[in-house]
């Protein structure tokens, strides 16, 4: 039973091979924490970890009768803000009478096989009740009225926990939510480097590291969507710890929205980890009898260091976040025509771009902004979702007919939340968009944000989608989001529930998204918020891969994927070979190295073939090949970050089949070197005892590429050998290794 309860000294355990967590009913019976990490043994009583027996001076006790329990000093599992503790808090709660104290006690709990949804939200979930047990701790406030579950989920397998929480009004007066967290962790120390991955517009999730320090450190959101800026995840890992051994702990946040991610370190060096969403601006009103449920957040131990994390995350979204049709499926090898057109196209030009993908082996051809209304800038068109006719003289579904009468499937970008001033969706609903009374409206890229608080704006857009969806039978939707939110009021909201509207909003996208998915279960969906601007698991939840960048240059990428597969797995990076120069960089870099990257991702084509030299395009077909052979253990294996472009020259990763019986490795170089040292890179996750063949040569056993290594130096280390390929700048191989 991963939930053990010990009824006399009131202990949780939740434990499994790899990790426990460990709870109990504090003496005045709120929830304490006493133990997050490695698997231990099972004790009826952990009350040692309490360490309650000191008296500190200048310290609040709750009772004259002790001198010893303070909640400054006690780590706790929702901790409260008010009486003893002056710590964040993970809760706080407005009341009538304008107190914003709050002590919530334990009651009872549940525990159940499986794993309940929340509804309305991305959570993880189960396929049988046998894979995870959840434990719904109930505390009351009966001062204010509030009751408070608290919900934790753990896996039979891996080191994973889901938390969140669900506040139920049950007094007879309305109350205010100012903040409501998803996750409070108390560690007992603050012996971490603190790990966020942070960035801007095209150059998403770069890895910040610093030692994790007194007082508080924080990254978030509050623009109205997870944003490039930074993302809803955060590693601590010890000092000593690397990619390959030593503790790490990572947090995620199942949410899209504004959120926060903090550690607040005591001046006792406890850490306190709050995750939820930002508190900054939110007030939820809880009427009586009225539930508030808190987006989840998943919290990894691993004592493999940080590659193990990643792969328990890996696995978790890949198998237990996304779903449906495309969660098990390899992934369609794509084209996308916008960095080949922009807005300048027409129907026979995207079939000409479109024929010739086909003919390497491209798979589905995706047709990217300004199909639509009076879109031929970025100044029109956003809310009115019907084809333009000049350009698209046979609608969508014309155009969708002729590509696959190519033989290749069809996909259509849409940016379903958005609005142009200049679109007959504006003229008819212009109270449609989110905007505050009296103010100037901010623009981003011309365009408005649609209030997607509304039910009947998200059934409107909900109505225009499913018709295209429908008649013209796509097979994959880029769902574009690219601006951030200012301004955010609703005019459909009370002046009491304006702190409710980026929360809203979000859910608002979730259920257009729950419908769209619902009722076309079989399109693929792929997320982009000006690239990864909205690279987080809520979206995962139901698109199951994400554009992960506007920026398509291969060294630039190298940094960008890296950085994203410390949550996320590789079947969900959109990746893409773009032309030179590279529109964002103007950096040349080789065909090869273009494709050395992006098939660590789900692979395509962001450029006219057409316009490629025949040898180009000779080595088009052949990467496609390469990609359609090694799909399955590039974007479902086990993957394995082994030199950091954050750190030098060289990146090197690879992936390895489940079986063990395949690997790809990929190495990459930014600079050249002259006359350099020999190198070679140690693997990871091979089988010991088998031989492997290298690009079909030779015999390796996996404990000599483990431990000894796989040979990378190339030319650069010599004068180029007749008939040799010399080595360049930006140079790239990628290796096949395949049991014998
Ligand atoms: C931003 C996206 O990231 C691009 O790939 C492209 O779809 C443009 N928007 C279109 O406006």
């Amino acid at each position: 039973m991963p939930v053990l309860f010990d009824e006399k000294n009131k202990t949780f355990h939740l434990c499994n091979d790899e990790i426990s967590y460990i709870m109990t009913i504090l003496p005045n019976e709120q929830m304490g924490q006493l133990y997050f990490g490695k698997r231990i043994h099972q004790r009826p009583d952990y009350s040692y970890l309490l360490e309650l027996a000191t008296h500190r001076p200048v310290t609040a006790y709750l009772r004259e009768d002790d001198r010893t329990f303070s909640l400054e000093h006690v780590k706790q599992e929702y901790g409260v803000y008010g009486t003893t503790d002056f710590r964040q808090p993970a809760v706080e709660v407005l009341q009538e009478n304008g107190s914003r104290l709050s002590d919530f006690r334990y009651k009872g709990h549940q525990i159940t096989p499986g794993k309940p949804r929340l509804a309305g939200l991305p959570a993880t979930y189960t396929e049988q009740d046998s894979e995870a047990e959840t434990l719904v701790l109930t505390l009351e406030d009966p001062v204010a009225g509030i009751t408070l579950e608290l919900l934790y989920t753990i896996f039979a397998e891996g080191g994973a926990i889901a938390r969140s929480a669900r506040l139920t009004n049950c007094g007879e007066k309305a109350v205010h939510l100012l903040s409501a967290m998803s996750l409070c962790l108390d560690l007992p120390d603050c012996e971490y480097d603190w790990m966020q991955f942070s960035g801007a517009w095209a150059r998403e999730r770069h890895l910040k590291t610093r030692k994790l320090t007194q007082g508080i450190q924080s990254v978030g959101s509050r623009r109205g969507h997870s944003s490039p800026h930074h993302n809803p995840f955060i590693a601590l890992k010890r000092p000593t710890a690397d990619e390959f051994q030593g503790e790490a702990i990572g947090f995620s946040l199942i949410y899209s929205g504004n959120f926060l991610a903090q550690a607040e370190v005591d001046t006792y060096n406890v850490t306190r980890v709050l995750l939820g969403i930002h508190p900054s601006g939110f007030d939820w009103k809880l009427e009586p009898q009225e539930s508030f449920q808190t987006p989840e957040a998943v919290v990894v131990y691993s004592d493999k260091g940080l590659n193990g994390m990643s792969q328990t995350f890996h696995h978790l979204y890949q198998t237990r976040l996304a779903r449906g049709f495309w969660r098990d499926r390899e992934r369609p090898i794509l084209i996308n025509n916008w960095e080949a057109t922009y807005f300048d196209f027409t129907e026979d030009r995207l079939v000409e771009i479109a024929q010739k993908a086909q003919e390497c082996g491209v798979e589905l051809f995706v047709l990217d902004d300004g199909w639509f209304g009076k879109r031929c800038s970025d100044h029109a068109g956003l809310g009115d979702w019907i084809a333009n006719p000049d350009r698209l003289p046979n609608g969508v579904s014309g155009l969708a007919r002729r590509i696959e009468a190519l033989g290749m499937r069809f996909g259509l970008w849409f940016e379903p939340e958005m609005i142009n001033k200049d679109s007959d969706l504006y003229r008819a609903h212009p109270d449609w968009l989110l905007e505050t009374p009296g103010r100037p409206m901010s623009h981003g890229r011309f365009q408005y944000v649609l209030d997607f608080s509304r039910r009947e704006v998200v059934d409107h857009i909900y109505g225009m989608m499913s018709k295209i969806l429908e008649e013209a039978k796509l097979s994959y939707i880029k769902w574009d989001m690219n601006r951030s939110i200012t301004e955010c009021y609703s005019n459909a909201l009370p002046a009491d529930r304006q702190g409710e509207v980026f929360h809203r909003y979000i859910l608002g996208v979730y259920d257009l998204y729950e419908r769209l998915t619902a009722r076309f279960p079989e399109v693929l969906f792929e997320s982009c918020a000006s690239g990864g601007g909205r690279f987080d698991p809520g979206m995962l939840y139901y698109a199951p891969q994400a554009w992960a960048s506007d920026d398509s240059d291969a060294v630039e990428r190298l940094k960008i994927q890296y950085g994203s597969s410390f949550c996320y797995p590789i079947s969900s990076i959109g990746s893409h070979v773009s032309v030179v120069p590279n529109h964002q960089v103007f950096r040349i870099t080789p065909l090869h190295t273009r494709a050395n990257v992006a098939y660590f991702g789900t692979f395509g084509y962001e450029l006219d073939l057409n316009r490629l030299t025949g040898p180009e395009q000779e080595e088009v077909r052949k990467q496609i090949a390469f990609m359609k052979s090694h799909r399955r253990t590039l974007q479902f294996g086990r993957f394995y970050r082994l030199k950091s472009p954050f750190e030098g020259n060289v990146t090197a990763w690879m992936s390895v089949s489940e079986d063990q019986s395949e690997a790809v490795v990929g190495w990459y170089r930014v600079l050249n070197d002259v006359n350099a040292p020999f190198t070679r890179i140690r693997l990871q996750g091979l089988d010991p005892s088998r031989c492997y063949q290298i690009d079909g040569k030779g015999c390796f056993y996996g404990d000599e590429l483990m431990h000894v290594g796989l040979i990378t130096s190339d030319a650069s280390t010599g004068e180029v050998p007749v008939g040799g390929q010399p080595s360049c700048d930006f140079d790239s191989q990628v290796f096949v290794l395949k049991v014998l």
